[in-house]
């Protein structure tokens, strides 16, 4: 499937500029097996890149400005290099604004060129294309200029670009884009950056998502405000307790004992975060173990803290969820991502994916009168130069 988008790209690029792309740059989604919303709150997340793609094609063109052409959305849009880079109401541009913006603040001095891009990542499920854009756009820049930014630090500078645009969002997605390994899972310890990779070996089971199609249009707002919600917890955590320096030093019944200092809301946040932050690490040991059905309960936990205790899920996800919770061949299912729709990940013993598949389908259909799309992904490598055969 890549490799007929990764043709189009390029048949695409030698049209519009009669000319042959210099880099062609693969940039991937993300899953995460488990960590949700903690990569902002000091605590590991369990992510791994996929074989959902951005193909970017880049020529230099010698002039001071860009011409970008997103393939999918039949759109244009020129950038004059050296000019202040501002937030426009073309959404989908601004993610790339804000990675020359990142370009220019960090006094990189940039030359013009001409781009062109197509996805098969679905946008707004909660697989991150947005982390792919800004890292798949950075990462041709730097090929094409031999600038030298490394592999992290075009995750944080992509993280960066995020927050341009206006989610203050956490590490997790840009960097499990830039640092995928193939079957491999990534450990990330979101305070220090260090990071392992796992096996991603599930044993009898599957990973299989189920996109809701609920776009999740509250998510910026919401999110920031959790960030914040967040921030509030620890510091009130921390004003208490002067050995705490962030949610992993702290225990559920420290912040249990604070209930009265803390709005209902910052309380719920916080409890959350501290034991969504133990499960990561239960969860990764289970995985090494090949314990997929402590793997799965967890997920199962981490989904129930998500939609009561940090709200961020919806009644489509709830169904999803609860769905499958009465399925044996079901051993684990939560939302995925920043949450308010998009896909739930899922762990189904092997040999009954199309049963719970068809099954779930339709329910959902009768329930919501929506249809459930449904993802097989392959954990792959990391954003990577493509060299023809
Ligand atoms: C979004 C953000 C990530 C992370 C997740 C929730 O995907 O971009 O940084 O916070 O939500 O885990």
């Amino acid at each position: 499937m890549n490799e007929i988008l990764i043709q189009n790209t390029t048949h695409f690029f030698e049209k519009t500029f009669s000319s042959t792309p210099g880099k062609i740059v693969l940039s991937p989604g993300r899953i995460n097996i488990i960590g949700e919303h903690i990569d902002y709150n000091d605590g590991y997340v369990l992510p791994a890149a996929i074989d959902k793609i951005i193909c970017f094609a880049f020529e230099k063109n010698n002039s001071n400005t860009s011409k970008i052409v997103a393939i999918d959305l039949g759109d244009v849009f020129e950038m004059d290099l050296t000019t202040e880079m501002e937030l426009t109401e073309n959404v989908w541009t601004n993610y790339l604004r804000g990675v020359i913006n990142q370009l220019k603040t960090n006094g990189f001095k940039l030359e013009g060129f001409n781009c062109v891009f197509s996805s098969n990542i679905p946008v707004g499920s909660g697989l991150s294309s947005s982390a792919a854009l800004e890292c798949g756009f950075l990462f041709g820049i730097n090929e094409l200029f031999n600038l030298n930014i490394k592999p992290i630090d075009i995750a944080q500078m992509g993280q960066k670009a995020e927050h341009w645009v206006g989610i203050n969002c956490g590490i997790m997605d840009q960097f499990s884009s830039v640092m995928g390994l193939e079957n491999k899972v990534i450990k990330i310890d979101c305070m220090t950056l260090e990071f392992e990779y796992h096996d991603a070996n599930f044993s009898d089971y599957s990973l299989v998502l189920f996109d809701s199609n609920v776009k999740h249009s509250l998510m910026t707002s919401a999110y920031n405000e959790r960030r914040q919600q967040c921030e509030e917890g620890i510091a009130i955590i921390k004003k208490n307790f002067s050995t705490i320096n962030s949610f992993r030093d702290c225990t559920e019944s420290q912040v249990i004992s604070l209930k009265d200092k803390m709005s209902a809301n910052v309380f719920k946040r916080s409890l959350f975060a501290v034991k969504e932050i133990a499960r990561v690490i239960k969860a990764c040991e289970a995985l090494d173990h090949g314990n997929i059905e402590v793997l799965g309960q967890l997920m199962y936990e981490t989904h129930e803290g998500l939609s009561a205790d940090y709200e961020v899920s919806c009644a489509e996800l709830d169904f999803l969820v609860n769905t499958l919770k009465e399925e044996k061949s079901v051993i684990g299912s939560r939302l995925m991502g920043g949450g308010f729709g998009g896909c739930t990940i899922n762990l189904i013993k092997k040999g009954e994916e199309e049963t719970i598949k068809s099954k779930l389908s339709k329910l959902y259909l009768e329930t919501f009168g929506i249809e459930l799309k449904i993802y097989e992904v392959k954990i792959s490598n990391g954003t990577s130069l493509y060299t023809p055969n």
